[in-house]
């Protein structure tokens, strides 16, 4: 018999030492050291209440637990490899403190219900971390977007110009991608917020727990209502990887356009010094890094879900050793996004947007051509006809050289007579975007009313 083991009663030899450390998990699941106490408070003062346990030996153990907090918290405590794990080395300093009665804690409990509230635990508290930065880029994008709701710049698909915007209207599509990741995250805690304690290793227990009031306790606002799925769910940690994924997505995306914009070939925007790094060659140099580290990133984050996805799919109910392997890869995801974020947004703050240039570098690549056909069209040339013949009017500037508003009348009228001289008006870049006054566009008018939602949202998520 080997006692060293919390575990230990029923070996007779001690556990070979490559597997010691092949299983410990403790050198990355200490993180979850403040939880486990909680979760163990809360069940000792459940233990005492249905008198599983005295009162009095209850709250010898809360006190005693909430010392090995203090303690953890001033960085008083070394852990040990060979106990395994965050819960069985906090089971072992209790007991190491209190005496025999530590021993008593683990009544009616299970290491597997413990991590399973552990994560959910740790889960709804890195949740409203995530939304908060995410608030917080939210606030930095609608101070630009009104600071640029004038300022002109071309929109793209293909990358190849299409029709001028504003700076202001392309940085509230952002802004719609990042509510979107923040709700998603509210969807992902609601379903998280359900208390496994109480599942016990699969089958519950033969003690009379009250498992409400750890609920209560411990803020959930409900109970896993089956034992098995209580210690063998881990959707959550899937659905919190996936949001994270699209968070990732979504910055990502933002960070391949800064760097276009910040190149020499667009210039649209300059990073501030503080946010960009030098080459060790080139004097010249300053780069994006922060945008690319951040596109690099999302790499390991969707590498996260699919490895945890894999983790999960094979395993029979219910907790499977398998699990232990849910943690790095939600904690790596927990650290990335939040650096992430952190960085992000005062990188945008601190950018300054070249609004001459963005301006000027607009007036190419005939931008205008669909307003010319809207001309057109709206006065009554089918739109298919006007089409064909703006087509016909780039290519004949195309020939010559100049942009839409460069031919003569002549050239205009000679492709359509229902040209007539106040189409250069309507074909200057502001009187573009000046047009697109619908609900969701790029007219100041309509970009002032997406600001003005957006603003109404972000109050309501910080009420
Ligand atoms: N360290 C383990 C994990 O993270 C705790 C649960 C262990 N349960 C067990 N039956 N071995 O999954």
């Amino acid at each position: 018999m080997t006692e060293s083991k919390l575990w230990g009663g029923r070996f007779a030899k001690t556990t070979d030492k490559l597997v010691e450390d092949f299983h410990s998990s403790i050198s990355f699941d200490r993180i979850l050291y403040e939880h486990d106490i909680k979760g163990s408070m809360a069940h000792a003062k459940m233990l005492g209440r249905q008198g599983i346990i005295t009162e009095s030996e209850a709250d010898q153990l809360i006190e005693c637990l909430q010392g090995i907090l203090q303690d953890i918290n001033a960085g008083q405590v070394e852990f040990e490899v060979g106990a395994e794990d965050i819960h069985m080395n906090i089971e072992k300093i209790l007991t190491e403190r209190v005496g025999d009665v530590g021993k008593k804690l683990h009544t009616a409990r299970s290491r597997n219900d413990q991590v399973a509230l552990d994560i959910r635990l740790y889960i709804k508290a890195q949740i409203k971390e995530v939304q908060a930065l995410l608030l917080h880029q939210q606030r930095v994008l609608l101070d630009l977007a009104a600071e640029h709701k004038g300022s002109i710049m071309a929109g793209y698909t293909h990358l190849q110009k299409a029709q001028p915007i504003s700076m202001g209207h392309h940085l509230l599509a952002y802004f719609q991608m990042f509510r979107r990741d923040y709700e998603r995250l509210s969807d992902c805690y609601r379903r998280a917020d359900a208390l496994p304690l109480g599942s016990g290793a699969l089958a519950t227990t033969t003690f009379p727990i009250d498992r409400y009031f750890v609920a209560e306790e411990l803020g959930f606002s409900a109970i896993c209502e089956n034992s098995l799925d209580g210690v063998s769910d881990r959707d959550f940690i899937v659905e919190f990887i996936s949001a994270a994924s699209l968070i990732m997505v979504h910055l990502s995306r933002f960070s391949e356009e800064i760097v276009l914009w910040s190149s020499n070939e667009f210039g649209y925007i300059t990073l501030d010094d503080g946010y960009s790094t030098g080459s060790s060659i080139m004097p010249q140099k300053k780069n994006p890094d922060v945008a690319e580290l951040v596109r690099g990133k999302s790499g390991r984050v969707f590498g996260h879900l699919m490895g945890t996805l894999t983790m999960l799919k094979g395993l029979p109910l219910a907790y499977n050793k398998d699990m232990q392997e849910d943690k790095e890869a939600l904690f790596d995801t927990v650290d990335t996004v939040k650096k992430s974020l952190l960085v992000f947004a005062p990188m945008l703050a601190t950018m300054r947007v070249n609004v001459e240039r963005m301006h000027d570098r607009a007036k190419g690549g005939f931008i205008n051509a669909t307003d010319a056909a809207d001309y057109l069209a709206a006065r009554g040339v089918p739109f298919r006809e006007a089409h064909a013949v703006i087509g016909n009017l780039v290519k004949l500037a195309e020939d010559k050289d100049v942009a839409l508003e460069d031919l003569s009348l002549e050239d205009f009228q000679q492709l359509s007579p229902v040209f007539q001289s106040d189409i250069y008006d309507y074909i200057k870049i502001e009187k573009c975007v000046a047009a697109r006054n619908i609900p969701g566009g790029p007219a100041i008018p309509a970009v002032e009313a997406a600001i003005a939602s957006g603003e109404k949202w972000l109050a309501a998520q910080q009420a």
